[in-house]
Protein backbone atom coordinates (compact mmCIF):
# COMPACT_ATOMS: atom_id res chain seq x y z
CA UNK A 1 0.00 0.00 0.00
CA UNK A 2 1.60 3.22 -0.83
CA UNK A 3 0.18 6.74 0.51
CA UNK A 4 1.21 8.54 -2.54
CA UNK A 5 -1.24 9.30 -5.40
CA UNK A 6 -1.12 7.27 -8.06
CA UNK A 7 0.49 9.27 -10.79
CA UNK A 8 3.75 10.48 -8.35
CA UNK A 9 4.06 6.99 -7.58
CA UNK A 10 4.00 6.25 -11.19
CA UNK A 11 6.83 8.41 -11.95
CA UNK A 12 10.48 7.78 -11.68
CA UNK A 13 11.39 11.86 -10.64
CA UNK A 14 14.07 14.17 -12.27
CA UNK A 15 17.32 13.15 -12.02
CA UNK A 16 19.62 16.29 -12.24
CA UNK A 17 22.90 16.96 -13.74
CA UNK A 18 25.43 15.19 -11.04
CA UNK A 19 26.84 17.44 -8.49
CA UNK A 20 29.99 15.27 -7.04
CA UNK A 21 30.99 15.44 -3.39
CA UNK A 22 34.79 14.42 -1.97
CA UNK A 23 36.30 14.51 -5.31
CA UNK A 24 37.24 17.23 -7.25
CA UNK A 25 36.22 17.76 -11.08
CA UNK A 26 36.98 19.88 -13.79
CA UNK A 27 32.65 20.13 -14.19
CA UNK A 28 31.21 20.93 -17.10
CA UNK A 29 28.33 18.68 -16.66
CA UNK A 30 25.66 21.59 -15.54
CA UNK A 31 25.83 24.71 -17.37
CA UNK A 32 26.95 26.86 -14.41
CA UNK A 33 29.19 29.84 -15.15
CA UNK A 34 32.95 29.24 -14.29
CA UNK A 35 33.40 32.84 -13.10
CA UNK A 36 32.77 34.72 -9.59
CA UNK A 37 29.74 37.08 -9.36
CA UNK A 38 29.54 40.47 -8.95
CA UNK A 39 31.68 41.30 -5.87
CA UNK A 40 28.45 43.39 -5.89
CA UNK A 41 26.08 41.21 -5.02
CA UNK A 42 28.06 39.58 -1.71
CA UNK A 43 28.26 43.84 -0.80
CA UNK A 44 24.47 43.73 -1.03
CA UNK A 45 23.54 40.74 1.47
CA UNK A 46 26.10 41.99 4.10
CA UNK A 47 24.52 44.24 5.76
CA UNK A 48 20.96 42.26 5.58
CA UNK A 49 22.76 39.92 7.81
CA UNK A 50 24.99 41.60 9.90
CA UNK A 51 21.95 43.71 10.84
CA UNK A 52 19.67 41.02 11.72
CA UNK A 53 17.06 41.87 9.61
CA UNK A 54 16.75 38.33 8.44
CA UNK A 55 13.88 38.00 11.64
CA UNK A 56 11.72 39.61 9.03
CA UNK A 57 10.03 38.27 6.24
CA UNK A 58 10.85 39.39 2.94
CA UNK A 59 8.99 40.94 0.63
CA UNK A 60 6.59 38.35 -0.84
CA UNK A 61 6.39 39.94 -4.22
CA UNK A 62 9.71 41.19 -4.33
CA UNK A 63 8.71 44.88 -5.46
CA UNK A 64 12.42 46.10 -5.64
CA UNK A 65 14.18 42.90 -7.40
CA UNK A 66 10.61 43.70 -9.84
CA UNK A 67 11.58 47.27 -10.70
CA UNK A 68 14.51 46.37 -11.46
CA UNK A 69 14.51 44.08 -13.79
CA UNK A 70 11.70 46.17 -15.24
CA UNK A 71 13.90 48.72 -15.66
CA UNK A 72 16.61 46.64 -17.48
CA UNK A 73 13.89 44.88 -19.42
CA UNK A 74 11.69 47.65 -20.25
CA UNK A 75 8.62 46.43 -19.55
CA UNK A 76 6.07 47.69 -15.94
CA UNK A 77 6.92 46.79 -12.68
CA UNK A 78 3.67 44.52 -13.09
CA UNK A 79 4.67 42.14 -15.44
CA UNK A 80 7.11 40.32 -13.57
CA UNK A 81 7.32 37.85 -10.90
CA UNK A 82 9.82 36.17 -8.59
CA UNK A 83 10.80 32.66 -8.32
CA UNK A 84 13.37 30.39 -6.30
CA UNK A 85 15.64 29.79 -9.01
CA UNK A 86 13.91 29.48 -12.72
CA UNK A 87 12.63 25.84 -12.22
CA UNK A 88 10.32 27.41 -9.77
CA UNK A 89 8.78 29.40 -12.14
CA UNK A 90 8.36 26.24 -14.35
CA UNK A 91 6.56 24.98 -11.48
CA UNK A 92 4.33 27.52 -10.61
CA UNK A 93 4.06 27.73 -14.73
CA UNK A 94 2.65 24.52 -14.69
CA UNK A 95 0.60 23.74 -11.36
CA UNK A 96 -1.32 27.18 -13.08
CA UNK A 97 -1.83 26.09 -16.14
CA UNK A 98 -1.69 22.22 -16.63
CA UNK A 99 -3.38 19.40 -15.18
CA UNK A 100 -6.05 16.00 -16.04
CA UNK A 101 -6.81 16.84 -19.62
CA UNK A 102 -4.52 19.78 -19.94
CA UNK A 103 -1.46 18.73 -21.40
CA UNK A 104 2.21 20.32 -21.35
CA UNK A 105 3.58 20.22 -24.87
CA UNK A 106 7.56 21.01 -25.85
CA UNK A 107 9.55 20.26 -28.52
CA UNK A 108 12.59 17.42 -28.06
CA UNK A 109 15.00 16.73 -27.33
CA UNK A 110 14.71 19.47 -24.91
CA UNK A 111 14.91 20.18 -21.44
CA UNK A 112 13.51 16.94 -19.53
CA UNK A 113 12.08 18.78 -16.36
CA UNK A 114 9.14 19.88 -18.46
CA UNK A 115 7.61 16.45 -18.75
CA UNK A 116 8.43 15.94 -14.87
CA UNK A 117 6.74 18.94 -13.94
CA UNK A 118 3.58 17.64 -15.80
CA UNK A 119 3.79 14.36 -14.94
CA UNK A 120 3.43 15.93 -11.07
CA UNK A 121 0.55 17.91 -12.35
CA UNK A 122 -0.72 14.15 -13.88
CA UNK A 123 -1.15 15.94 -17.22
CA UNK A 124 -0.40 14.87 -20.49
CA UNK A 125 2.76 15.61 -22.28
CA UNK A 126 3.11 15.91 -25.81
CA UNK A 127 5.96 16.59 -27.69
CA UNK A 128 6.87 17.32 -31.17
CA UNK A 129 10.48 16.61 -32.45
CA UNK A 130 13.02 19.33 -33.57
CA UNK A 131 13.74 19.42 -36.98
CA UNK A 132 17.09 19.25 -38.52
CA UNK A 133 18.10 23.07 -38.42
CA UNK A 134 16.14 23.07 -34.78
CA UNK A 135 13.61 25.61 -36.06
CA UNK A 136 10.29 24.82 -35.41
CA UNK A 137 7.33 26.18 -37.52
CA UNK A 138 3.75 26.12 -37.06
CA UNK A 139 3.21 23.38 -39.21
CA UNK A 140 5.25 21.17 -36.49
CA UNK A 141 2.65 21.86 -34.11
CA UNK A 142 -0.41 20.99 -36.05
CA UNK A 143 -0.56 17.61 -34.42
CA UNK A 144 -0.86 18.81 -30.64
CA UNK A 145 -3.66 18.09 -29.56
CA UNK A 146 -4.97 20.98 -27.32
CA UNK A 147 -1.68 22.13 -25.48
CA UNK A 148 -2.88 23.89 -22.04
CA UNK A 149 0.99 25.73 -22.66
CA UNK A 150 3.75 25.19 -24.59
CA UNK A 151 7.47 25.23 -23.20
CA UNK A 152 10.18 25.95 -25.71
CA UNK A 153 13.62 26.47 -24.26
CA UNK A 154 15.73 28.91 -26.06
CA UNK A 155 18.21 28.64 -26.67
CA UNK A 156 17.40 25.52 -26.15
CA UNK A 157 19.57 22.81 -23.66
CA UNK A 158 20.36 20.40 -25.00
CA UNK A 159 21.41 21.36 -28.60
CA UNK A 160 22.43 25.15 -27.85
CA UNK A 161 20.57 26.30 -30.57
CA UNK A 162 17.94 29.47 -30.80
CA UNK A 163 15.31 30.36 -32.54
CA UNK A 164 14.82 33.90 -33.72
CA UNK A 165 12.04 35.81 -31.77
CA UNK A 166 10.15 36.31 -35.15
CA UNK A 167 10.08 32.68 -35.55
CA UNK A 168 8.87 32.30 -32.32
CA UNK A 169 6.47 35.17 -32.78
CA UNK A 170 4.96 32.53 -35.37
CA UNK A 171 4.56 29.93 -32.65
CA UNK A 172 3.42 32.17 -30.53
CA UNK A 173 0.38 33.26 -32.99
CA UNK A 174 -0.17 29.17 -33.91
CA UNK A 175 -1.03 28.03 -30.61
CA UNK A 176 -3.74 28.26 -28.67
CA UNK A 177 -2.46 28.27 -24.50
CA UNK A 178 0.41 30.44 -23.76
CA UNK A 179 3.78 29.85 -24.82
CA UNK A 180 6.41 30.01 -22.10
CA UNK A 181 9.91 31.05 -24.08
CA UNK A 182 12.30 29.58 -21.07
CA UNK A 183 15.26 31.71 -21.49
CA UNK A 184 17.88 30.50 -18.60
CA UNK A 185 20.69 30.94 -21.25
CA UNK A 186 19.79 34.07 -23.29
CA UNK A 187 22.57 35.93 -21.48
CA UNK A 188 24.51 34.19 -23.81
CA UNK A 189 22.27 34.83 -27.11
CA UNK A 190 22.26 37.50 -29.45
CA UNK A 191 18.91 37.83 -29.57
CA UNK A 192 15.86 37.81 -27.02
CA UNK A 193 11.86 37.31 -27.30
CA UNK A 194 11.23 40.06 -24.26
CA UNK A 195 9.49 42.32 -26.17
CA UNK A 196 7.18 39.68 -27.87
CA UNK A 197 5.68 40.07 -24.32
CA UNK A 198 4.51 43.09 -25.80
CA UNK A 199 2.81 42.04 -28.91
CA UNK A 200 1.48 38.48 -27.92
CA UNK A 201 -0.95 38.27 -24.68
CA UNK A 202 0.02 34.54 -24.49
CA UNK A 203 4.16 35.20 -24.42
CA UNK A 204 5.56 34.36 -20.90
CA UNK A 205 9.66 34.78 -20.68
CA UNK A 206 11.47 32.60 -17.86
CA UNK A 207 14.64 33.89 -16.50
CA UNK A 208 17.15 32.96 -14.34
CA UNK A 209 20.25 34.61 -12.32
CA UNK A 210 21.82 30.81 -12.38
CA UNK A 211 24.00 31.47 -15.23
CA UNK A 212 24.64 34.42 -16.56
CA UNK A 213 24.64 36.15 -13.51
CA UNK A 214 26.98 33.26 -12.33
CA UNK A 215 24.45 32.82 -9.07
CA UNK A 216 23.15 29.20 -9.22
CA UNK A 217 23.80 28.94 -5.53
CA UNK A 218 21.30 31.86 -5.08
CA UNK A 219 18.56 30.27 -6.78
CA UNK A 220 16.62 33.12 -8.31
CA UNK A 221 14.62 33.56 -11.47
CA UNK A 222 11.83 35.44 -12.59
CA UNK A 223 9.32 35.67 -15.39
CA UNK A 224 8.00 38.21 -17.88
CA UNK A 225 4.57 38.36 -18.89
CA UNK A 226 1.42 40.54 -19.04
CA UNK A 227 0.32 42.07 -15.65
CA UNK A 228 -3.03 39.90 -16.02
CA UNK A 229 -1.16 36.31 -16.40
CA UNK A 230 1.45 37.72 -13.54
CA UNK A 231 -1.32 38.57 -10.72
CA UNK A 232 -2.79 35.10 -11.96
CA UNK A 233 0.48 33.17 -11.20
CA UNK A 234 0.70 34.83 -7.78
CA UNK A 235 -1.96 33.25 -6.38
CA UNK A 236 -0.16 30.15 -7.29
CA UNK A 237 3.26 31.15 -5.75
CA UNK A 238 4.42 30.66 -1.96
CA UNK A 239 4.01 33.80 -0.66
CA UNK A 240 7.67 33.62 0.40
CA UNK A 241 8.80 31.92 -2.36
CA UNK A 242 12.14 34.19 -3.03
CA UNK A 243 14.26 34.99 0.38
CA UNK A 244 15.88 38.43 1.03
CA UNK A 245 19.32 37.02 0.75
CA UNK A 246 18.67 36.36 -2.78
CA UNK A 247 16.39 39.25 -3.86
CA UNK A 248 18.88 41.67 -2.11
CA UNK A 249 21.80 40.14 -4.51
CA UNK A 250 19.64 39.78 -7.35
CA UNK A 251 19.28 43.38 -7.80
CA UNK A 252 22.87 44.29 -7.16
CA UNK A 253 23.69 41.62 -10.01
CA UNK A 254 21.38 42.82 -12.20
CA UNK A 255 22.04 46.10 -11.70
CA UNK A 256 26.13 45.63 -12.83
CA UNK A 257 25.61 45.26 -16.16
CA UNK A 258 29.44 45.71 -16.62
CA UNK A 259 30.08 42.42 -14.92
CA UNK A 260 27.72 40.76 -17.40
CA UNK A 261 28.98 42.42 -20.66
CA UNK A 262 32.59 41.09 -19.47
CA UNK A 263 31.88 37.99 -18.37
CA UNK A 264 30.03 37.16 -21.44
CA UNK A 265 32.61 38.12 -23.61
CA UNK A 266 34.94 35.84 -21.86
CA UNK A 267 32.48 32.72 -22.40
CA UNK A 268 31.54 33.48 -25.87
CA UNK A 269 35.13 33.75 -26.51
CA UNK A 270 36.24 30.22 -24.97
CA UNK A 271 32.99 29.33 -26.58
CA UNK A 272 34.07 29.70 -30.12
CA UNK A 273 37.66 27.91 -28.84
CA UNK A 274 35.78 24.88 -28.03
CA UNK A 275 32.79 24.12 -30.80
CA UNK A 276 36.08 24.54 -32.94
CA UNK A 277 37.85 22.00 -31.45
CA UNK A 278 35.22 19.23 -30.82
CA UNK A 279 34.17 19.26 -34.29
CA UNK A 280 37.82 18.94 -35.34
CA UNK A 281 37.46 15.52 -33.68
CA UNK A 282 34.58 14.63 -35.56
CA UNK A 283 31.38 15.88 -33.41
CA UNK A 284 28.52 17.64 -35.03
CA UNK A 285 28.30 20.54 -32.84
CA UNK A 286 25.18 22.85 -33.75
CA UNK A 287 25.84 26.75 -33.46
CA UNK A 288 25.62 27.51 -29.55
CA UNK A 289 23.79 30.54 -28.22
CA UNK A 290 24.25 29.54 -24.67
CA UNK A 291 27.14 28.65 -22.33
CA UNK A 292 27.17 24.58 -23.24
CA UNK A 293 27.81 23.00 -26.49
CA UNK A 294 25.87 19.83 -27.96
CA UNK A 295 28.39 16.71 -29.23
CA UNK A 296 25.99 14.20 -31.62
CA UNK A 297 27.51 12.12 -33.84
CA UNK A 298 31.47 11.33 -33.46
CA UNK A 299 33.31 9.22 -31.14
CA UNK A 300 31.17 7.17 -28.80
CA UNK A 301 29.32 9.82 -26.39
CA UNK A 302 29.21 7.17 -23.44
CA UNK A 303 33.05 5.70 -23.51
CA UNK A 304 34.27 9.24 -24.14
CA UNK A 305 32.25 10.08 -20.90
CA UNK A 306 33.78 7.50 -18.76
CA UNK A 307 37.05 8.39 -19.99
CA UNK A 308 37.07 11.94 -18.92
CA UNK A 309 35.57 10.81 -15.85
CA UNK A 310 38.67 8.84 -15.08
CA UNK A 311 40.64 11.86 -15.96
CA UNK A 312 38.64 14.12 -13.56
CA UNK A 313 36.26 15.72 -16.41
CA UNK A 314 32.64 15.97 -15.87
CA UNK A 315 30.37 16.74 -18.90
CA UNK A 316 26.82 15.52 -18.95
CA UNK A 317 26.03 12.48 -20.99
CA UNK A 318 22.37 12.30 -22.26
CA UNK A 319 20.32 9.94 -23.94
CA UNK A 320 17.01 10.82 -26.04
CA UNK A 321 14.50 8.72 -27.66
CA UNK A 322 15.86 8.07 -31.24
CA UNK A 323 18.90 9.37 -31.44
CA UNK A 324 22.79 8.30 -30.22
CA UNK A 325 23.86 9.06 -26.79
CA UNK A 326 25.58 12.70 -27.28
CA UNK A 327 27.48 14.57 -24.81
CA UNK A 328 26.54 18.35 -23.57
CA UNK A 329 29.97 20.23 -22.28
CA UNK A 330 29.31 23.52 -20.29
CA UNK A 331 31.78 26.10 -21.61
CA UNK A 332 34.00 26.92 -18.65
CA UNK A 333 37.28 28.84 -17.94
CA UNK A 334 40.06 28.95 -20.39
CA UNK A 335 41.85 26.63 -18.02
CA UNK A 336 39.90 24.21 -18.24
CA UNK A 337 38.91 23.89 -21.62
CA UNK A 338 42.85 23.46 -22.56
CA UNK A 339 42.33 20.79 -20.02
CA UNK A 340 39.81 18.98 -21.19
CA UNK A 341 40.89 19.74 -24.88
CA UNK A 342 44.34 17.90 -24.35
CA UNK A 343 42.15 14.63 -22.61
CA UNK A 344 39.76 14.55 -25.61
CA UNK A 345 42.64 14.39 -27.76
CA UNK A 346 44.41 11.80 -25.94
CA UNK A 347 41.25 9.80 -25.63
CA UNK A 348 39.54 9.97 -29.32
C1 LIG B 1 16.55 25.20 -20.05
C2 LIG B 1 16.68 25.43 -18.59
N1 LIG B 1 15.70 26.06 -17.94
C3 LIG B 1 15.74 26.30 -16.63
C4 LIG B 1 16.82 25.85 -15.87
C5 LIG B 1 16.76 26.07 -14.39
O1 LIG B 1 17.67 26.93 -13.89
P1 LIG B 1 17.52 27.57 -12.43
O2 LIG B 1 16.44 26.81 -11.69
O3 LIG B 1 18.85 27.40 -11.81
O4 LIG B 1 17.14 28.98 -12.65
C6 LIG B 1 17.87 25.17 -16.48
C7 LIG B 1 18.99 24.68 -15.67
O5 LIG B 1 19.89 24.04 -16.07
C8 LIG B 1 17.79 24.94 -17.87
O6 LIG B 1 18.75 24.27 -18.50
Amino acid sequence: MSYFLPHIDAMSGYVPGEQPRGRTFVKLNTNENPYAPSHRVAEAMMPILLEGRLRLYPDPVGTRFCETAAKLHGVHPDQIMTGNGSDDILTILTRAFAGPGRPVASAQPGYILYETLAQIQNAPFRSVEYPVNWTLEPEHLRDLENPAMFYLANPNSPSGTAMAPDQVAKLAEALPCPLVVDEAYADFADTNCIELVKTHPNVIVSRTLSKGYALAGLRLGYCIASAEIIAGLNKVKDSYNCDMLSLAGGIAALEDQAWLRDTRARILATRERLATFVAELGYLVPPSQANFVWCEGGPPAEEVYKALRERDILVRLMRYPGREPALRITVGTDEQIDFLETALREIV
